[in-house]
C-alpha cells in the first residue's frame, strides 16, 4: 500500500497513521520548569510516534450454546415475555434488547431475584438461567459471586496480600464497556476504536528523550541535552535518551543557575542552567515516578527525590547491586556558597 502523508491524515481499519508526536510525544505531567528572572523554559520532552490502526467493534459474542439458547428463549418466553414484549422490544417493562450491556450484572440479577416496581421477584431462577439470560442479553457477566472454596489455598492470619498469584476466571476480566450505544439514541451502524497506538516505543530517531532550554526572549533553544538510560533501547549510550525517560518525571531549578532533573533508569542530573552541561550526575537505587523537591533549613539548601519505585524491566535493575539504598526518599545537600 502506497504512503499516504501529511497533516490530518484520518486514521482507518485500512491502514495505519503515523502520529508524531504520539500519545506519549512531547511533555507530560510535571515535565515544565521555568527561570521567570531569565525567560527561561525548561521541558522534559520525548521524540514518540503513535501507531494508529482502527478497529471494528463488534457486538459481544453472546457464546451460550444452541441448547442454552433454546432453554433461555423458553424461559424467556414463560416467564419475562408477559411484559416485556415477544421480541424484547418492551411492553409493560421496558424494552431488554442489549440489556446485558448497559445494565451491570449484579444490579440485573437483582431485579430479577428482587424484583422492581411493578415487576416481582422470580426468587426461584438459577444463578446459572441469570448469567445465561444476561449473556442472551449482550452482556459478558462480572462481579460473580464465584464459589469459594475450590482449589484456594487457606490464609495466614494477618495482612497477607497474596502470593504465587491469583487465577483470574475468564469472565472476571474487565469488558470493553458500552459495546454498544444507549438504546433510543442514533448512531452510525459501525463503530470503531483504537487503543493509544504506543506499541513502537523506539520508533523515532534517538535521542528518544531530552531536555531543552527554550529563551522565550529570543524564540530559540538555548540547549538540548538527552537523558535517560535503559537495557533495551540506549544500553548505556548517554547520547540517545531512554524512550519514556522523561514520563514522570521532573525538574527543579535553582536561584544559582543549576537544573535538577529526574530521568528514566533512575537518572539523577545537575545541569548547568546556561549552557546544559552537565555539572553532575548519579543513578538512584530506584526509579523516579515523581517530582523532585527542594528546600532550605538552618542555612542548608536540601534536594529531595522520591527514589520508590520498581525499575521497568527494560532498564537496568539498580536495586540489587551493591552498596544500594533502601527504597525511599533521597535527600542530599548542596554545597555552601563558598
Ligand atoms: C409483571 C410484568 C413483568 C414481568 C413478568 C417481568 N418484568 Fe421485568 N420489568 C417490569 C417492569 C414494569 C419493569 C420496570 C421497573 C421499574 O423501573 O420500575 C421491569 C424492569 C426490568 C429490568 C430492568 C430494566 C432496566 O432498563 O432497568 C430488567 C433487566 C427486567 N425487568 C428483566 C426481566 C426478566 C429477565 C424477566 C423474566 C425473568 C422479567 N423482567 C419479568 C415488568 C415485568
Amino acid at each position: 500500500m502506497p504512503a499516504k502523508s501529511g497533516l490530518y491524515i484520518p486514521p482507518s481499519d485500512k491502514y495505519e497513521t503515523i502520529m508524531m508526536p504520539g500519545a506519549l510525544g512531547g511533555a507530560n505531567y510535571g515535565n515544565t520548569a521555568s527561570d521567570p528572572k531569565n525567560g527561561i523554559l525548561y521541558i522534559l520532552t520525548q521524540e514518540h510516534a503513535s501507531t494508529y490502526r482502527l478497529n471494528r467493534v463488534e457486538p459481544p459474542k453472546i457464546d451460550l450454546s444452541e441448547n442454552q439458547v433454546a432453554q433461555i428463549k423458553s424461559f424467556y418466553a414463560s416467564t419475562c415475555q408477559s411484559c416485556h414484549g415477544k421480541d424484547m422490544e418492551g411492553g409493560i417493562g421496558p424494552a431488554l434488547v442489549n440489556a446485558g450491556q448497559y445494565i451491570f450484572y449484579t444490579e440485573f440479577k437483582d431485579v430479577i431475584i428482587s424484583g422492581k416496581g411493578q415487576m416481582p421477584g422470580f426468587t426461584h431462577v438459577s444463578e446459572e438461567t441469570v448469567q445465561a439470560l444476561y449473556r442472551y442479553l449482550g452482556g459478558i457477566p462480572r462481579n460473580f459471586n464465584f464459589p469459594r472454596g475450590a482449589g484456594e489455598a487457606t490464609l495466614p492470619e494477618g495482612p497477607v496480600v497474596a502470593s504465587g498469584g491469583a487465577t483470574i476466571p475468564p469472565d472476571a476480566q474487565r469488558a470493553a464497556p458500552m459495546l454498544d450505544y444507549p438504546k433510543g439514541v442514533a448512531h452510525p451502524a459501525d463503530r470503531y476504536i483504537t487503543d493509544y497506538g504506543t506499541e513502537w516505543t523506539g520508533l523515532a530517531a534517538p535521542p528518544w528523550s531530552s531536555i531543552l532550554a527554550y529563551d522565550l526572549s529570543e524564540g530559540t533553544i538555548k540547549w538540548r541535552k538527552p537523558v535517560g538510560q535503559d537495557s533495551l533501547y540506549v544500553q548505556g549510550d548517554p547520547t540517545k535518551g531512554a524512550p519514556g525517560g522523561t514520563l514522570r518525571k521532573g525538574m527543579v531549578i535553582t536561584s544559582t543557575g543549576v537544573v535538577f532533573a529526574t530521568a528514566k533508569g533512575g537518572k539523577l542530573y545537575a545541569f548547568d542552567a546556561d549552557n546544559g552541561n552537565i555539572l553532575w550526575e548519579t543513578t538512584l537505587s530506584h526509579e523516579v515516578n515523581a517530582q523532585p523537591i527542594m528546600y532550605t533549613l538552618n542555612g542548608k539548601q536540601y534536594l529531595v527525590i522520591n527514589a520508590t519505585s520498581n525499575f521497568t524491566r527494560d532498564s537496568y535493575d539498580h536495586s540489587k547491586k551493591p552498596g544500594a539504598l533502601p527504597r525511599g526518599y533521597v535527600v542530599y545537600t548542596l554545597p555552601n556558597k563558598p
